[in-house]
């Protein structure tokens, strides 16, 4: 087979060089192997349409607040790729055809945009989607934003985001899939086979990009863009492992990123893009530079100018360069000084060229037009965007079973900033999505619970203020009702670019609202919607049922409801941990192991957090039987099953995710305490028992990985731990 296989390439190679000689256009014909095709292309270019492929520019309305940009009038039709920040496909294919019919050689522009969670039809932010543990799920949204992308002449996505992180003070918490490696990986991989489909040549396939690679998420005290300080272990062992994920599902593109790595920016670090990413991992997409992450060389101390910063961060890997323009000014100069050479020119073009080719660019360089209406917002995506909002949910208090409201509930307070917000509970880096298009959770609340129960609305007070003139209103629409749900939370701009906070708490205000409340002595439901963990250490008791609605995109108002009413039971469990203060962080659950494990902790505040990583709760109650092991002794080779069999208990169907850990009690290095490995969710009608199993791969679940990638297994104890259970086995040689 194999043997058949490489003939067949020689053969296609041969063929392609007669039709070469025969003076046919080899990177033009469709059937051509890409490999091919670039070789062709890359013969014929100069070196200043090469260069030109290297640079990314702005195109469109642009109304990001941290990238404003002097739009470019006059593209250069033999530019590499455009930042696309508007949705008029006339418009794309308009500056494409300047490419394709007035450049000398034709070739495509790349169109790319921050496709974060949803394009028109916006699903809720990251972080909440890894809260689903669904991640088909997410698969079947980044399918459908890649669909509404692609009609609105998308062809690269700047997502998704994979930075791994751990305090919730960075604003860009929001865009990734929370504190655990494996997590993210999960996720992230979902999401590039979403967007890239089964072939990037797809009709509806647009290409991933991975960011920010790499060590973003460490950036000190939440400060962003600020230094990160990351030795060679951790880089491996958390940050570097949802890269590797998506690499290996096929990601077409890399964003480098701001920050440094203990002194070496991400992007002028040579060991980074080019030793792991491209040698190691043997990544043959392209790698584009953050916005303007060129020129913040310079800021960041390790270049003199703007020649250098292009110098530096070409050499070190970065192959296109968004925004600065800085390789159209230099990189000519710079080859003509030997500093850089052509080789890595040709490298780096090419790298930009087969993304194209695989793409199907040069085949299909237009997009096809259809109407607004055909394209967005289909009901099929709606569903898909509802049921994201509702498994992303997490129910995270429930005393005396507040939660579902009974039917002896006549009338509901529905109180606080967030209860009629349109605006912010999208969730920031929203895409094309309009605040016209969400559902707020006061609409979803009378969709639910129609006639049956009275609303008695009253905003109480803004997001942040000191007026407290509205709380009054809120009392006595609270005084007169049943139960109080309190929506309060984050503005969608208090997470994303360059909004740090100092403090996970909700402004005063908020939780003044809140007190103000609890005076009334009716039970109260906290409806939290934001971005990042909340520091909670002083509403918790003040509430008897919390739900984590997060932001949910634009259609969290019914979700949330159905929540709230029974129609759903919650089955979101966190994906990242909430501090029970700021002071805690860093916290997170796969901490390294300590040598006093009863010691050291807080004199002031107790040491645990509000909730874990994986909290969530249920209107159903699941019964554990115990782990039970296919073996206690299995050799590095060997296969061990661990299974566990889950009752569901209660009186409702419902959906358990169950999170299997493995932890490694003594090693050659002091790993964490535990590390999450596999996770499987599924539903249990009221009664049914199910087995959850895990196969335990010793190569793949128990080794490390050493400061240079390198996995190693050593033989031993282990355990597998799933809640609160640990059940030891033993590893051989
Ligand atoms: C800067 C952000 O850091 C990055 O995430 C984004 O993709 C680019 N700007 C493009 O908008």
């Amino acid at each position: 087979m194999k043997q058949k296989l490489i003939l067949l390439c020689l053969f296609s190679l041969i063929q392609f060089s007669l039709f070469a000689q025969n003076g046919i256009i080899i990177y033009k014909q469709k059937d051509a192997p890409i490999e091919a095709r670039i070789k062709d292309l890359m013969s014929k270019m100069t070196l200043k349409e090469k260069i030109l492929q290297l640079n990314q520019y702005i195109g469109g309305y642009n109304n990001n607040a941290n990238n404003i940009a002097e739009l470019i009038r006059t593209i250069p039709p033999e530019i590499g790729s455009l930042i696309y920040f508007d949705a008029d496909p006339v418009w794309r294919n308009s500056i494409q055809k300047k490419a394709m019919e007035e450049s000398r050689l034709g070739i495509p522009i790349l169109f790319g945009f921050d496709v974060i969670h949803g394009y028109r039809t916006v699903y809720p932010v990251s972080l909440a989607q890894a809260c689903s543990w669904n991640p088909e799920l997410v698969t079947q949204a980044a399918a459908i934003a890649a669909k509404e992308a692609k009609l609105s002449g998308i062809d690269l996505a700047f997502s998704p985001m994979l930075d791994v992180a751990r305090d919730g003070r960075w604003g860009r918490v929001t865009e990734g899939y929370g504190e655990d490696p494996y997590t993210n990986a999960v996720f992230g991989v979902a999401t590039v086979k979403g967007y890239q489909g089964k072939d990037l040549s797809d009709p509806y396939s647009i290409a991933a990009c991975l960011k920010h690679y790499v060590g973003y998420s460490r950036s000190e005290g939440g400060r962003d863009y600020h230094s990160s300080e990351i030795s060679r272990q951790s880089l491996w062992e958390t940050y570097l492992v949802p890269f590797e994920a998506c690499v290996k599902a096929g990601a077409a593109s890399v964003m480098s990123a701001f920050n440094d790595i203990s002194g070496v920016p991400a992007s002028a670090n040579h060991y980074t893009l080019t030793q792991v990413l491209k040698d190691q991992w043997k990544f043959d997409g392209f790698v584009v530079s953050d916005w303007g992450a060129l020129t913040k060389l310079i800021a960041q101390g390790v270049a003199k100018d703007k020649k250098e910063a292009g110098l530096k961060a070409f050499n070190a890997g970065v192959d296109m360069d968004m925004y600065d323009n800085i390789y159209f000014e230099y990189l000519e100069e710079l080859l003509n000084e030997k500093k850089i050479s052509m080789v890595k020119i040709d490298d780096a073009v090419s790298r930009v060229l087969r993304v194209k080719f695989r793409l199907g660019l040069f085949d299909n360089p237009y997009t096809e037009i259809v109407s607004e209406h055909d394209r967005y917002l289909h009901p099929e995506s709606k569903i898909i965007a509802q049921k994201l909002a509702a498994e992303s949910m997490v129910l995270l208090k429930n005393n005396s079973k507040t939660l579902p409201i009974k039917s002896s509930v006549k009338q509901i307070a529905l109180i606080g900033p967030i209860a009629k917000d349109t605006a912010n509970i999208i969730g920031g880096w929203e895409g094309h999505g309009k605040s016209a298009d969400v559902e707020s959770i006061y609409e979803g609340m009378v969709k639910e619970f129609g006639k049956n129960v009275v609303l008695n609305y009253a905003k109480g007070c803004d997001f942040d203020s000191t007026d407290e003139s509205g709380f009054r209103e809120a009392v006595l629409a609270a005084a007169k009702s049943d139960l109080i749900l309190v929506c309060v939370g984050e503005k969608l701009r208090w997470t994303g670019e360059n909004a740090s906070r100092s403090t996970l708490a909700l402004p005063a205000i908020q939780e003044k609202l809140v007190f103000e409340l609890k005076k009334t002595g009716k039970p109260i439901v906290l409806i939290l919607s934001n971005g990042r963990p909340i520091e909670l250490i002083r509403l918790e008791p003040q509430v008897d049922a919390i739900v984590e609605m997060w932001q949910p995109g634009i259609c969290g108002g019914t979700a949330l409801a159905q929540i709230l009413s029974g129609k759903i039971n919650p089955s979101g469990k966190l994906s990242i941990t909430f501090p029970l203060t700021t002071g805690q962080i860093p916290i997170y659950y796969d901490m390294r192991q300590s040598g006093e494990p009863n010691s050291g902790k807080y004199q002031d505040i107790p040491t645990d957090p509000q909730y874990w990583f994986g909290h969530g709760l249920s209107y159903t109650t699941f019964e554990y039987g115990a782990i039970k092991l296919s073996s206690e002794k299995i050799k590095k080779t060997e296969k061990l099953i661990a299974q566990v069999e889950v009752s569901n208990t209660g009186d409702v169907a419902g959906r358990e995710t169950v999170l299997w850990y493995i932890s490694d009690p003594a090693c050659s290095i002091s790993r964490p305490m535990k590390e999450l490995k596999y996770f499987e969710k599924k539903e249990l009608a009221r009664g049914e028992k199910l087995v959850f199993r895990f196969e335990i791969d010793p190569e793949r679940d128990l080794s490390y990985t050493d400061e240079n990638g390198n996995r190693i297994l050593e033989s031993g104890d282990f355990y597998v731990i799933i809640n609160n259970q640990k059940t030891k086995f033993e590893i051989i040689e």
